[in-house]
């Protein structure tokens, strides 16, 4: 059976002081928690303060994004290698946001999962369709095409070391989740997808749903047979909220 993982996406949010707060809350509340690994996303100035916070606990962390290239005159970006230097072991690649705000392509993601893949970081590819590409019956279409652009870059042996979110982009920070039906069919044809490469990869991928996840939406959706965890933003900043979506996905 796959192991369930919960993430929080901090997005653009936090400070030295509350920081502190909220991770050493999740690092006492996720103590009692069995078969559910846990993990945070934090702005790339915490990462330092994250790795002290929780380098001798269970708890995982990561950035939220990473450069395309790996050093050189890019102002503004950071590298692998400086993720590395915190001990980052997860990153996202291609958050609905860096897609839409800043413009990543299907290309950029992949080359960000490829260069994450192959420095010993775990990639964590974000796909999801928005509101008028689900209204016209595109979503499964939409998601595999994001998945296959990775796909084909770094092939599907590349997965068995990488994490896949699925955010419908209607559902992010919206509070409007989708059902778990529709949740479980995306996240079963992305399974499916990758099974028509490697069945053995594909079981044990893991699949995070992500989109306004909350105490009250949790559970229903961690019970799907294809839905390995949630990727959550806004109840991911306040500890009690994720440790309950924490304790949703204890089997
Ligand atoms: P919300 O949980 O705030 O909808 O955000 C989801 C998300 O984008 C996680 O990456």
């Amino acid at each position: 059976m796959r192991q369930k993982l919960v993430a929080g996406n901090w997005k653009m949010h936090g400070g030295l002081a509350t920081n502190q707060d909220l991770l050493q809350a999740i690092v006492a509340g996720s103590a009692v928690l069995r078969g559910v690994s846990v993990a945070v996303f934090v702005p790339y100035p915490y990462l330092f303060q994250a790795q002290s916070i929780l380098s001798a606990t269970p708890v995982a962390w990561g950035a939220q994004n990473v450069s395309e290239y790996p050093q050189g005159a890019y102002t503004g970006e950071v590298s692998v290698s400086m993720l590395q230097d915190f001990a980052c072991r997860y990153v996202l690649v291609g958050h609905s946001e860096r897609r839409s705000i800043y413009g990543e392509s299907d290309a950029v993601v992949a080359e960000k999962f490829s260069l994450a893949l192959s420095s010993g970081l775990l990639p964590v590819l974000c796909v999801g369709e928005t509101l008028s590409e689900r209204e016209s019956g595109a979503t499964i279409q939409v998601v595999s095409s994001q998945i296959r652009a990775v796909l084909d870059k770094v092939g599907v042996t590349a997965f068995s070391t990488a994490v896949v979110a699925y955010e419908p982009v209607w559902a992010i920070g919206t509070g409007r989740t989708a059902s778990s039906e529709q949740a479980q069919e995306v996240h079963a044809a992305i399974r499916a997808l990758i099974a028509s490469f490697d069945p053995e990869v594909a079981q044990k991928l893991q699949i995070l749903y992500g989109g306004s996840v909350k105490p009250s939406n949790a559970a229903e959706l961690f019970a799907m047979p294809d839905i390995d965890g949630g990727l959550v933003g806004g109840a991911s900043l306040v500890a009690a909220d994720f440790l309950a979506i924490c304790s949703a996905a204890v089997c």
